[in-house]
């Protein structure tokens, strides 16, 4: 008797639960054509569960598979506006009925916060605002946020051979979330990153204003330079400074096992990279793989990749002066333009056409999990001996460290300059990876616990007090907030001291300006004080 009665009142609930959120559905939809001057053509850029195009729409631009199953929460609605005026009712909208947005450019957030929210939530997603203005005579660019950094450096490569933007390694990152959370490439010791090269930007407020950097004022531009543009609004376009490189840049790749002193390679790295000359960039990845000797054992292999700003012939004696143990020869090198490092980067190495770079399809996208860390003092030699070991776990199979060294022009960039503060005193990033193929929670379980270990055996050789991490590689083991949006100040400077340091305290007053009533939010979104 009991449990019918239970089960008959949960029933009651969920058809009133759902039923009140499908009328909520379609009042939101009555609204956004009501606020749209042209019914007809918004009509056609909404996707509901309706709509067959839905789920491939939702997918087109997803970088991690562990937001692709069938119980990863959807959104009701998908909008991909053409006009600013379209987003500009979105919010209005979302406002009046309850939902959240979540914004999508390039959907490469790593745990998924432009496209899943377990609160019922619309997608804006950008993909048709994505135009890039190139101006070479004042060396700048209007990007809007849904280009991608590939369509830009293209952009640019059209126009000039001596023109490039310091940011992302990868083409397909999206200008939106990556100039709104830092943003770095190979550029970086010269450059700095992607958001300190900003000057301008536009964007749609909570009252449904469009500002640009004069009208929002220098505290808010200040805070979507590196503070995550989700918090604030949706960020419309950025105007960039682009920089100088010369025609013809050198880059190598070498790979080194522990038979061929991997170790003491690491090792050395890590007290000279952040000092070379800006115009050197090495990084070095590890991962475990098959020996070449004995096909049967494993080892761990170190690769170091490089960008040069300059020629080869000047790269060698460099080389041989600081870091004669790698071996580095003139045939390991190739010199290239600028934009051909881009390809070199990403893997496109057979001659493909520069025009791989419009091409929005990904290539092949994986179930991972990633985490970040700085490191203040290099690791000792046995530190490392210890690392490889965690490397030969069966999850680790297909796991890597990547290190890209700071200094440079990193060192010279104040910590309050945005609110990316990792900067003097910060050697080198560690990004730590790893990928799976299986489905399911399972292969998911495994992966996640295996980088949690790694993660926790690593604390004693980085950064601490906070423990630091990049917000562009996103990780929720950090610390979120609580789902009602309600979360106080000190449950936020958990994960918020460890992206932004002392800047945290800046960004939530900002935010407890332009939008005191947190509905721009997410799990890891700047709280306001209000709440
Ligand atoms: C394969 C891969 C390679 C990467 N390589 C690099 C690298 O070399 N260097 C580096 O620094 N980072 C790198 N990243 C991380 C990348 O910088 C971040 O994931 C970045 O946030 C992606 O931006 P997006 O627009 O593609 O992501 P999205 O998933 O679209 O957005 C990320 C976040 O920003 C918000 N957002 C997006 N657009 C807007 C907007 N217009 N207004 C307001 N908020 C917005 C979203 O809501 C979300 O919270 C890489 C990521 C991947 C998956
Ligand atoms: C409305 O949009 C449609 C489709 O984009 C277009 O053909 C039509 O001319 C527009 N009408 C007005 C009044 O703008
Ligand atoms: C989705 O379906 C609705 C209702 O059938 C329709 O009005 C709308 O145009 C469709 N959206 C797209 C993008 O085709
Ligand atoms: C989706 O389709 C169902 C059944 O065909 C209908 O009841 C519902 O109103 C539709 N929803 C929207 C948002 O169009
Ligand atoms: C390995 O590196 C160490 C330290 O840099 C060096 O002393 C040694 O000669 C190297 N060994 C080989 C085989 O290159
Ligand atoms: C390494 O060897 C294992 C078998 O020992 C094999 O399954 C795997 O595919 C190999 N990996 C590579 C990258 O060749
Ligand atoms: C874009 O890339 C995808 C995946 O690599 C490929 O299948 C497709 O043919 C490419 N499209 C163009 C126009 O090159
Ligand atoms: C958030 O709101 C819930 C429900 O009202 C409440 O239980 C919780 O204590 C609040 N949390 C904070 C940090 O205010």
């Amino acid at each position: 008797m009991k449990t019918t009665t239970t089960l008959l009142l949960s029933l009651v609930f969920v058809l009133l639960f759902s039923t009140s959120w499908a009328r909520t559905h379609e009042d939101f939809l009555q609204c956004l054509s009501l606020h749209s001057p042209n019914t007809t053509s918004i009509s056609k850029l909404i996707y509901t569960p309706n709509n067959s195009s839905y789920l491939s729409i939702l997918q087109f631009s997803i970088q991690n598979l562990r937001f692709t199953e069938p119980s990863t929460p959807k959104p009701l609605v998908i909008i991909t506006p053409l006009h600013e005026s379209q987003i500009q009712a979105t919010i209005c909208c979302s406002k009046n009925h309850g939902l959240q947005i979540r914004v999508r450019s390039g959907g490469h957030d790593y745990e998924g916060l432009s496209y899943v929210s377990e609160v019922p939530f619309v997608i804006v997603d950008l993909r048709n605002l994505r135009s890039i203005t190139i101006n070479a005579e004042t060396n700048t660019a209007w990007v809007e946020s849904g280009a991608l950094i590939g369509e830009l450096y293209y952009r640019i490569a059209e126009k000039s051979k001596t023109l490039a933007f310091p940011a992302s390694v990868c083409p397909t990152v999206g200008v939106g979330g990556h100039f709104s959370g830092g943003g770095y490439g190979a550029l970086l010791r010269k450059y700095g990153l992607a958001a300190d090269n900003v000057i301008d930007a536009r964007i749609i407020d909570i009252n449904g204003n469009i500002l640009d950097r004069k009208s929002m004022g220098e505290d808010l531009f200040w805070a979507i330079r590196g503070g995550g543009g989700a918090s604030f609004g949706v960020i419309l376009s950025w105007k960039v400074k682009l920089v100088v490189v010369p025609s013809t840049v050198t880059v190598f790749t070498l790979d080194r096992t522990l038979e061929h002193n991997a170790t003491n390679l690491v090792h050395k790295w890590q007290y000279i990279a952040h000092k070379f000359p800006q115009e050197l960039f090495i990084r070095a990845f590890v991962r475990r793989v098959n020996s070449s000797q004995d096909g049967k054992k494993k080892t761990i292999q170190a690769t170091f990749q490089s960008l040069y700003l300059g020629g080869v012939d000047k790269l060698i004696p460099l080389m041989q002066e600081s870091f004669p143990e790698l071996g580095l020869t003139k045939q390991d090198c190739t010199e290239m333009s600028w934009i051909k490092s881009i390809l070199y980067f990403h893997g496109f190495t057979n001659g493909e056409p520069l025009e791989v770079l419009l091409n929005r399809t990904q290539t092949s996208v994986l179930y991972f999990k990633a985490k970040s860390d700085y490191v203040k003092e290099p690791i000792p030699v046995t530190g490392w001996e210890k690392i490889w070991k965690k490397f030969y776990e069966e999850e680790a199979e297909t796991a890597q460290m990547i290190f890209s060294p700071y200094g440079g022009k990193m060192d010279e960039i104040s910590e309050s300059s945005i609110p990316f503060p990792h900067r003097v005193g910060n050697i080198y990033q560690i990004q730590h990876l790893v990928y799976w193929l299986e489905e399911g929670e399972e292969a998911s379980k495994r992966h996640i616990s295996w980088i949690r270990r790694h993660y926790s055996y690593m604390a004693p050789y980085v950064s601490k007090f906070p423990r630091a991490a990049y917000m562009n590689y996103r990780d929720l083991d950090v610390g979120v907030n609580n789902k009602l949006g309600n979360t106080s100040y000190a449950q936020a400077s958990i994960w918020g001291s460890k992206y932004f340091n002392n800047n945290f305290d800046r960004l939530v007053q900002v935010k407890s300006k332009v939008d005191p009533g947190n509905f721009f939010r997410n799990e890891q979104s700047i709280p306001s004080k209000e709440w």
